[in-house]
């Protein structure tokens, strides 16, 4: 039966461990995959503008032997020209997988339900998976352990912070949230993961400042104030967010090595200061190497046989 990665909730907290680990050999030994998806074609439906995923995507599916295609908004024009359901059902007798770049989540959903192929999410208004898959990876990389570690998450409770939240409560991470009243994550999500982090050893708080949350962390990430789709948000998320800059004064309320993290694209001065990401802790661009190691990883797991 095929499998998809829509949200992290796709995956087992074994089956994570075992993406790492896989990631783990792919960059140790390049040369070692370079056939594992000989022949096969991944699709990558994008509504939305992207560097680090589109490309990330292509050039792995190069290095694994397999081809990709680009499938640009007025391409396809998804749910405009012909139904998301009949996209799938035709991409199904081309390619052997799907990577979907869109806004509502319930897109997501229903590519999945009419395609005979793996549907990997490429960034939804709802979630990340991919991002979040290779922000662990390079924790784990960077600090050689999992266990114990608090990540901090400060701004938007947006579909970066769902999918961080999801992960670090499947992993045992804690994680603290500090986002401004009225643009917490998804209640839903939080509820969820609240209840999933007790059984595996973690704690998801959340705060409505950005100093409480943190405190202590071994962590920082940011995410910009305003996500694709919310352009004309941009004044007024501006002033709501002004006390939640990831800056050297907030830095010095977390542990003295915090590493910091953000998924790009960032806004330098907005949501981090230009100072800040270019500062020696800061492994934005290892993050963003990652995500191709790690959406190998995921393409072998989902296309590969
Ligand atoms: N982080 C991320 O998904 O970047 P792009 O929007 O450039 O793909
Ligand atoms: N939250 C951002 C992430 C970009 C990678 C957005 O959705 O635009």
């Amino acid at each position: 039966m095929k499998k998809d990665l829509l949200t992290i909730k796709d995956l087992t907290a074994k089956e994570i461990a075992e993406l790492f680990s896989l990631t783990d050999k792919l960059k140790k030994n390049k040369a070692k995959f370079g056939q594992a998806l000989f022949g096969k074609t991944l699709a990558l439906i994008f509504q939305k503008p992207s560097n680090r995923t589109r490309v990330s995507f292509e050039v792995g599916m190069f290095q694994l032997g397999g081809h990709s295609l680009y499938l640009a908004p007025n391409e396809i024009n998804l749910g405009v020209r012909e139904s998301i359901a009949d996209v799938a059902k035709t991409l199904s007798r081309y390619v052997d997988g799907i990577v979907l770049r869109t806004f509502e989540h319930k897109n997501c959903l229903e590519m999945s339900k009419a395609a005979l192929i793996p549907v990997i999410n490429g960034l939804s208004d709802f979630s990340h998976p991919c991002q979040a898959l290779a922000d662990l990876y390079t924790v784990q990389e960077k600090l050689k352990t999992l266990k114990g570690i608090t990540l901090a998450y400060v701004g938007d409770g947006n579909n970066v912070c769902n999918s961080l939240i999801f992960i670090c409560a499947k992993l045992g991470v804690n994680m603290n949230v500090g986002c401004p009243q009225g643009y917490e994550p998804d209640s839903g999500v939080l509820k969820e993961a609240q209840a999933l982090a007790q059984e595996t050893g973690g704690v998801i708080n959340l705060f409505n400042d950005s100093s409480n949350a943190v405190k202590g962390a071994d962590v920082i990430y940011t995410d910009v104030w305003a996500s694709m789709g919310q352009e004309d948000e941009v004044k007024i998320r501006k002033e709501a967010f002004k006390n939640f800059q990831v800056n050297k004064e907030l830095l010095s309320l977390a542990k003295k090595d915090a590493l910091i993290m953000h998924c790009l694209p960032a806004h330098r001065g907005e949501e981090i200061t230009g100072e800040v990401l270019d500062s020696r802790n800061a492994v934005v661009f290892d993050e963003a190497e990652n995500r191709m190691h790690v959406q190998k990883a995921i393409l072998i797991k989902l296309l590969g046989r």
